[in-house]
């Protein structure tokens, strides 16, 4: 049995515009699973991303629930929600974010010098290690301007793992990438949740969708299907690939 480290109840998100509501999620129900590389595809404007800020606190649902430590996520105050984002969560977008006048390294410790917990020789140490096991030591001295879109990529993921998150959300991590790029972001995504990183990722990108766990289909704010597979193999890619698409196609992607 899989343990859930984060569940939606009925889950529903509307946005009100020019005095009309839009209800985008409309009664989600979905646990997610420590350990999994969870992936969420769908049509654009389905829904993925509110999903996403609506799991992790960004955003607030319109009603239902998301438990997550006992604790409802939508009854939070502004301010619990923030440490709960800052503490538990990781995040990963589209675009890096990373401070231009900063090195890689620098954008990794000095949010993460942040929680005073931590002394700062022991944040240094993890973000060393972090750099060496995830293949871009080499660059960890160079500014932001200076290096390939994989690499800044990949040091926003490290950024957002260093607190060791529950769970690292990641929404499209590869949609202003190129295939090199992408590839070397997406091998770094698996060995971490291959060493027990939760990660929650929405994508376009069937080269992103092979890598899950567990995929997610979602159409018009609901979930139409769900597939499971085993841990992502390399030597297994293609034949993922073509059992991926053929999920797709069921799903009228
Ligand atoms: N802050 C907002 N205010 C109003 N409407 C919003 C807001 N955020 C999202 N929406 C609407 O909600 C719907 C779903 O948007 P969402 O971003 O979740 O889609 P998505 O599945 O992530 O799409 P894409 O694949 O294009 O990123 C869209 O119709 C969008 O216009
Ligand atoms: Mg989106």
């Amino acid at each position: 049995m899989k343990e859930t480290v984060l569940s939606a109840r009925k889950l529903c998100k509307s946005f009100a515009a020019n005095g009309v509501q839009n209800h985008v999620l409309t009664g989600i129900d979905l646990d997610v699973y420590k350990g999994d590389l969870t992936v969420v595809m769908g049509a654009s404007g389905s829904g993925k991303s509110t999903l996403l800020y609506a799991l992790s606190g960004m955003d607030r649902a319109t009603s239902g629930e998301v438990i997550y430590n006992d604790k409802d996520l939508v009854k939070l105050s502004e301010k619990e929600l923030t440490l709960l984002r800052r503490k538990d969560f990781g995040f990963v977008f589209q675009k890096m974010h990373l401070v231009s006048n900063m090195t890689l390294f620098e954008n990794v410790v000095v949010p993460a010098y942040l929680d005073k917990s931590v002394p700062s020789g022991e944040t240094d140490k993890k973000a060393k290690e972090l750099f060496d096991t995830m293949g871009i030591s080499e660059v960890k001295d160079h500014l932001p301007s200076q290096c390939s879109g994989g690499e800044q990529q990949r040091c926003a993921i490290i950024r957002a793992v260093i607190s060791q998150p529950s769970v690292l959300f990641a929404d499209e991590p590869t949609g202003a990438l190129n295939r090199r790029n992408t590839i070397e972001v997406l091998d770094l995504l698996t060995k971490l949740n291959q060493n027990g990183q939760s990660v929650f990722m929405v994508t376009h990108d069937v080269r992103a969708a092979v890598r899950a766990t567990r995929l997610i289909y979602i159409e018009d704010g609901t979930i139409s299907g769900e597939m499971t597979m085993p841990p992502f193999e390399a030597e297994k890619e293609k034949s993922r690939e073509t059992q991926v698409n053929a999920w797709l196609s069921s799903m009228q992607w």
